[in-house]
């Protein structure tokens, strides 16, 4: 999978190149590049932003740099070229914003099965609402604005390395053990994780549930998901209403 970044902080990018996607960058199972936004700017001060249009408060990222950077890269990616579009390579552009759908499980699962992702970090008030109006109406990559949950970060930054790291890991190769991942919370079942425990058998004058020294791997899936869903029902309420991901699970509840 190849990852493109445009930002005007290149630097926050540093963390990617750490243990598991580190690895992957290096075994070339995962490829980011990071664009320095300003590179695109004219003027002394390579400025980005300008006032907002209607007055009010901040600066507004402005859309025809914006295009101008993404098209200089995106045009150039194999991925872009005829032959490779004829094989079906997929792509997406990736916008964070506190006001884009939320980044899922699903979502995370759908995108790591693409060819390239580009994600479009925003600073200050935004970016100018052209930007992704205009890549909309391209016949382009999908374009996708996303958010993280409903608080307002600084920036688009470190909401990308949460998507990239939280798709990156479902890439085939990047972890090991890919096992690792079904069982794991708003996995299939769309339930949270049972408990999980390893030595010391005591810890804290807390021992382990008797069932998981049983050897009876029945019980223990039946003892797994009995905690799996006790813990939904108690965080996450809203995984099992009609619609949450998790209804089809009720059924096994008073086993
Ligand atoms: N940028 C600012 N706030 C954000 C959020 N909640 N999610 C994604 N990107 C953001």
């Amino acid at each position: 999978m190849r990852i493109d970044i445009f930002t005007i902080f290149p630097d926050f990018f540093k963390v990617l190149d750490v243990s598991l996607l580190g690895k992957a960058q290096t075994s070339g199972t995962l490829e980011i590049q990071t664009h320095n936004l300003r590179d695109w700017a004219e003027g002394p001060h390579r400025s980005v932003d300008d006032t907002p249009y209607g007055g009010g408060a901040g600066m507004v990222m402005r859309a025809d740099i914006w295009l101008n950077a993404l098209e200089s890269v995106l045009s150039s990616l194999p991925e872009n070229s005829s032959e490779e579009h004829a094989s079906g390579s997929q792509q997406a552009i990736l916008v964070p914003s506190p006001s884009g759908v939320r980044l899922t499980q699903e979502l995370a699962q759908r995108l790591s099965t693409y060819q390239q992702l580009t994600f479009c970090c925003g600073r200050y008030e935004g970016i100018d609402a052209r930007f992704v109006e205009a890549l909309k109406d391209q016949e382009g990559p999908e374009v996708i604005e996303f958010s993280l949950g409903d608080y307002v970060l600084n920036g688009g930054e470190s909401a990308t390395v949460v998507a990239i790291e939280a798709i990156a890991r479902l890439v085939p190769e990047v972890i090991g053990n890919q096992e690792s991942l079904t069982e794991e919370s708003h996995g299939e079942s769309g339930l949270l994780e049972y408990p999980i425990y390893t030595r010391p058998a005591e810890v804290a004058g807390l021992g382990i549930p008797e069932v998981l020294k049983s050897g009876n791997h029945a019980d223990i899936n039946a003892w797994r998901h009995d905690r799996a869903l006790e813990k939904t029902a108690e965080v996450r309420p809203d995984l099992l209403q009609i619609g949450g991901k998790a209804r089809a699970n009720l059924s096994t509840y008073d086993r």
